[in-house]
């Protein structure tokens, strides 16, 4: 999208009024406008651990979603400041599991007598709330990027595992990586007593999948993986797991957004992509790498951008960032201290894993 040449010039003034006081991340889903002003950009993991390679930075910008800015302010000292340009850049995905349902859903495990059995694993896209929990239960969080191994981490840890929010990174993850069978996972939801489940499937079950998802990822389809391969033969397809398990499965290639860049670098002049994820970056992609030859188009036309990150434009990183020069401290993430400290147990557990 083209940048207004104006706010151009004025985020450029205010990030140099602030110079090493301010430290901009950039998710890859932003905007092209915006993505030009981040200092590091990367997928989650790459995101939560940079977050803290500034320590003298006093403000934390945060060009992503809500719950991205919490594991920044969770991650990073207590005297830096997170801020999210636009406080209604949150993530439906991480909505779909609240405290209360979650407490409930332990309060099930319980009664079906397995919760001692159970190592919650928390995607990242969640609420701190949710990662706070998985820390006072002895789990941890992943991304897409380590969602492998956290669940082999688990696996040692107890014998089941119970995958907050997003079903599909979950169900992707055991089948694909671990090699379970989708006999294996049962999918609890939320809005039904007892998640739908008897206490036997819970029993029998190797994963008890919450049902999350993305709405932008779910949108793939079988269909459009067939058609474009019938479109462009030779095809390379490549998505993110956060989409369906079928679709998953007739992929080549299954990874995190920093994956899906770094196999686009390395793959030859000539070759042919086809991307299941979010818009912004695809676009971005095919414009960088069609000067090599590599031609690469978006998985499905009829899937959007991520209307949450697209929130996130370049007149409100504006006004926060000159808010900031102007020492206005504008739309801080600020996680409470008791939530903080069982989160961070859960996320520093992520960082630690082999
Ligand atoms: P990545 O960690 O792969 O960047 O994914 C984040 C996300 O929100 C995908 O929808
Ligand atoms: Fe959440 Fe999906 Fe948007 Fe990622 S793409 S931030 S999971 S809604």
């Amino acid at each position: 999208s083209p940048s207004d040449p104006d706010l151009v010039a004025r985020a450029r003034a205010a990030k140099e009024r602030l110079g090493d006081k301010v430290f901009v991340l950039g998710h890859h889903y932003q905007r092209d406008e915006v993505i030009q002003f981040a200092d590091v950009t990367g997928d989650s993991f790459k995101l939560a651990r940079d977050a803290a390679a500034r320590p003298e930075a006093e403000y934390i910008v945060f060009c992503g979603v809500h719950f991205m800015a919490e594991s920044a302010d969770i991650l990073t000292g207590d005297d830096q400041k997170v801020v999210l340009p636009d406080l209604a850049a949150g993530c439906s995905m991480a909505d779909m599991a609240t405290a209360e349902q979650v407490a409930e859903c332990w309060d099930v495990l319980t009664e079906a007598g397995i919760a001692e059995r159970v190592v919650p694993v928390s995607y990242m896209n969640s609420s701190a709330d949710i990662k706070a929990f998985t820390g006072r239960h002895g789990g941890t969080i992943c991304t897409s990027s380590n969602a492998e191994r956290a669940l082999q981490w688990a696996f040692e840890q107890g014998d089941k595992v119970l995958f907050l929010p997003d079903q599909h990174l979950g169900r992707n993850t055991a089948v694909r990586d671990l090699g379970m069978s989708l006999d294996d996972c049962v999918l609890y939801n939320p809005h039904k007593p007892g998640g739908g489940l008897t206490a036997q499937q819970l029993r029998d079950a190797k994963m008890i999948l919450w049902r999350g998802h993305c709405s932008v990822h779910g949108r793939f389809s079988l269909e459009s993986v067939e058609d474009v391969r019938a479109r462009i033969p030779g095809v390379n397809v490549l998505v993110h797991p956060e989409c369906r398990h079928e679709v998953v499965a007739a992929a080549d290639q299954v990874g995190s957004t920093e994956y899906i860049i770094k196999a686009l670098e390395a793959a030859p002049a000539g070759s042919k992509w086809a991307i299941g994820t979010e818009l912004n970056l695809v676009r971005r992609l095919a414009n960088r790498f069609a000067p090599e030859g590599k031609e690469i188009v978006f998985l499905d036309r009829t899937v959007c951008f991520c209307s949450t990150m697209n929130r996130i434009d370049l007149p409100h990183l504006v006004w926060a960032l000159e808010s900031l020069a102007d020492g206005k401290l504008v739309n801080r993430i600020e996680v409470d201290r008791e939530t903080e400290r069982y989160a961070k147990l859960a996320l520093e557990r992520m960082l630690a894993l082999p």
